[in-house]
């Protein structure tokens, strides 16, 4: 057990009830229209660093409450570079899937928010404003408990290993293009592409990293943004790429939430990797996001 393995955090400004033994907790008790005193906001960030995500059901607050709640656990960045933005807050994207506006946004990949930055944002946070009656849930699997399945001897070995992350593997790539469908990119074409590919050239990021707070190691690979481990061969590259993702569909390793209107969830990008699934067909489904900046150590 490490030390900020979550049975050691004992809040006294809210109340944590656990959602899995291995990831995510929902707070109760605290109330987000104002300011929150010092203590609770470290109690926040120490709860969020020992169980991965937090969950915080019926907050029925305004994008500057939001906004105010998010700062708590870092400054908040414009890191994608096609998503809309409230236009009045830039720094709030919109996922919005609508099938009467022709809009789909999706994520239904697992990943890591942004790895195809060298600063990828450490922390996101949605808040759910339009949710389908069924389906439309979000997934996240703990990559610490998944880097502590690993045998020994793979651990040691992913341990010497860097892996490239660039946005071209992702949809984001049709998107510049305008060529993804519902809405987003729509006005991409290849000038977009090719000045996305000099700014965000691809990156390289070891596979396996620590996290800055809680000391545990975790595995920084993920299917939406990696594109091959570098030095050896493709296959193998293949291979063990899908060892580890094969570990994140372990049902042991993950939390599923079910989106409610007025549910914030926020999560630690630097020990998750998350899935929104896409199964809610013409239903409409909003939610508003927020990403904070990399934290620069890890
Ligand atoms: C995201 O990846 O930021 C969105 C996840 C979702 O739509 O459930």
């Amino acid at each position: 057990m490490t030390a900020s393995a979550p049975e050691l955090i004992a809040p006294t400004r809210f109340n944590v009830r656990p959602l899995t033994p291995s990831i995510g907790s929902q707070i109760h008790g605290i109330d987000l229209t104002g300011e929150l005193d010092g203590e609770t906001q470290a109690q926040l960030r120490a709860a969020l660093a020992a169980y991965g995500v937090l969950v915080l059901r019926d907050q029925h607050i305004l994008p500057a409450d939001y906004l105010r709640f998010a700062r708590i656990f870092g400054e908040p960045d414009r890191h994608n570079i096609y998503l809309p933005t409230l236009p009045d807050q830039p720094l709030i994207e919109v996922l919005e899937s609508n099938h009467a506006e022709g809009k789909d946004a999706r994520a239904d990949a697992w990943h890591t928010d942004v790895t195809w930055r060298s600063d990828a944002p450490a922390i996101t946070l949605l808040h759910g404003r339009t949710i389908p009656q069924s389906g439309g849930d979000t997934l996240w699997a703990s990559t610490a408990a998944a880097y502590e399945r690993l045998s020994p001897a793979l651990r040691d070995f992913l341990g010497g290993l860097d892996a490239i992350h660039s946005f071209e593997v992702s949809g984001i790539r049709e998107a510049l293009l305008g060529r993804r469908e519902g809405g987003y990119g729509s006005t991409g074409n290849a000038e977009k592409l090719a000045n996305a590919r000099i700014k965000f050239a691809p990156v390289v990021h070891p596979v396996v990293k620590t996290h800055p707070v809680t000391g545990r190691k975790v595995l920084y690979v993920n299917p939406g943004f990696t594109s091959h481990i570098r030095d050896i061969p493709k296959e193998q590259s293949n291979a063990l790429l899908n060892l580890i993702y094969d570990l994140f569909k372990t049902p042991e390793l993950q939390l599923r939430l079910r989106w409610e209107q007025g549910t914030i969830a926020i999560w630690d990008n630097r020990q998750t990797v998350h899935y929104g699934t896409k199964d809610y067909g013409e239903q409409p489904r909003k939610l508003h996001r927020i990403t904070l900046q990399h934290d620069g150590v890890f």
